[in-house]
Parts: structure tokens; sequence; C-alpha cells
């Protein structure tokens, strides 16, 4: 399976770059996705998604025996909660599947004009390349949340259902705002998961794996984006204040 390091050029042009290396040239709608940790989520809802990963990962057989993989899963929650995080887990647990990102938001602002289309290719070149593809922000898509009832935005909704329905790899989308999103878009899922934002306990655990040690209950309160933030920030100090003791010492 070749390494994923799929482009795509506003204009249309589309570039393949090799061994998963970025290309931030202006108007990427396809950046590569890394695989990462599990984080933190609740049992019932990683046996969920491991049933998915389990079909995805037996596709091949599945349809040798006339069934098919589950359709696209969607991961819905508020911002911080983990969703990001959670496709790069789901992208290592699919095992030497290449991952995807494509940004919604991009398809409707940098792509505008442009963005049925690109839509379709950027499903394509991810289906060439048997990727996991992920589409973040998935919300910023759709007739309801734009407000806009002109063509284009009508077009790469109905182009995005279309991609979504006949998918031949893993597709995950990710909102903050799964109120506003499309109802007609959201029925393509066949799969939606609530990923609940972290209780005090799971940002304890969080921000001691950080600091290397127990946080202050006042960061533990924190918002966990914003804690995370001040414990790397914390951690960083606290190894190059003992950088210097060590240097006087010598
Ligand atoms: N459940 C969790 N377990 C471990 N770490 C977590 C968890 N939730 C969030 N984090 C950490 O918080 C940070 C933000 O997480 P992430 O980007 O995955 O959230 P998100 O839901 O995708 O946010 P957004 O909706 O803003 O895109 C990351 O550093 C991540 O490691
Ligand atoms: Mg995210």
């Amino acid at each position: 399976m070749p390494r994923c390091g799929v482009l795509l050029q506003s204009g249309g042009r589309v570039s393949v770059a090799e061994n998963n290396e970025h290309d931030w040239t202006a108007g990427t709608v396809l950046a590569p996705l890394e695989p990462g940790p599990l984080p933190i989520i609740p049992k019932a809802l990683w046996a969920e998604i491991q049933e998915w990963i389990l079909a995805w990962k037996h596709a091949d057989a599945l349809r040798d025996e006339g069934l098919d993989a589950p359709g696209a899963l969607l991961l819905y929650g508020p911002t911080g909660s983990g969703k990001t995080s959670l496709a790069r887990a789901i992208l290592k647990y699919l095992g030497g599947r290449p991952g995807c990102i494509l940004e919604a938001h991009n398809v409707v602002t940098k792509m505008y004009g442009e963005s049925p289309k690109n839509v379709a290719r950027g499903f394509h070149l991810a289906e060439e390349h048997d990727a996991l593809l992920v589409i973040e922000e998935i919300d910023a898509i759709g007739m309801k949340r734009q407000g806009r009832s002109d063509e284009e935005n009508i077009k790469v909704t109905i182009a995005l259902m279309r991609c979504l329905e006949g998918a031949k790899i893993p597709v995950i989308g990710t909102t903050n705002h799964v109120g506003h999103m499309d109802s007609a878009l959201q029925r393509r899922f066949e799969i939606k998961v609530e990923v609940p934002t972290l209780d005090e306990k799971g940002r304890g655990i969080v921000l001691r794996k950080i600091l290397g040690r127990d946080p202050e209950p006042e960061l533990v309160a924190l918002p966990l984006n914003d804690s995370i933030r001040i414990a790397r920030r914390m951690r960083r100090r606290e190894f190059l204040a003992a950088c210097e003791e060590r240097e006087k010492a010598a």
C-alpha cells in the first residue's frame, strides 16, 4: 500500500507527495494525516468504533462474502474533546492504511467556484491510495449551515453526499456543531458517535502525563485546550530550570 501524501491544489492541479511530506501551498485542501495514540474515551464508545475498524480491516473479505463494510463515521462533540486525536488513533488501529484530511472549511472558502469538483477529486485520490479520509469541520459544507441557497453551495453538498454514498474507503467526518449540520448530509453517516469532553479525572490523567507529576487542581479545572498549553509551558520551564541548575553545578 503506498504511503499517502495526497495534496490537492486550488487550481485543480493534483499532486501526490511522497512519504507523507507536507506541501503547504495556498489552496491545499487535502493534507496527510498521521496516526496517533488512543485518547481517553468511554469504553462503550471505543467498542463501537472498534467494530467499525474491524469491518474496514476486513473490507475485502466482507465484499467477497457479498457484505459491505459500514458507511462513514461521524464524530461529534465540543471543541477539544479529542475528535481529531481519535481519528488519528483510528488510523493507527486500521493498521497500515494511509490517512488524509480534507478541511471542509477550505472547500467552501478557498475552493469556492471549484468546490464540487475538488470534493470529488479528493475522494478519488484518497480511494486511489486506499486511505482513511477524515473530513474536518464537515458542518461547514451544507445548505443549512451556510444560510445560502446559491447554486454552488447546493452543488458541493450534493457532490459530498454522492461521494459519501459511493465511498470505497473508510471516511470519518468531524464536527463541533452537529446541530448546524445539514440533515441530508447527516443521514449519509451510518454511525454517529458523540465524543464527550473529558471529566476532571480524565483531564488529570492527560495533564499528569505532560507534567510528569500531579497537576495543580486549578490547572485541572481549566478547559483542556488551555490547561494542555499551560502544562506544556510549565514542563518546558521546569526542564530548562533543571538544565540551568546542572550547568551551574558542573
Ligand atoms: N479524551 C482525550 N484524551 C486525551 N487527550 C485529549 C482528549 N481530548 C482532548 N485531548 C487533547 O486535547 C487536545 C485537543 O484535542 P483534539 O484536537 O483531538 O480535539 P478536537 O475535538 O478535534 O477539537 P476541535 O473540535 O477544536 O478540532 C489534544 O492535544 C489532545 O491530545
Ligand atoms: Mg479537531
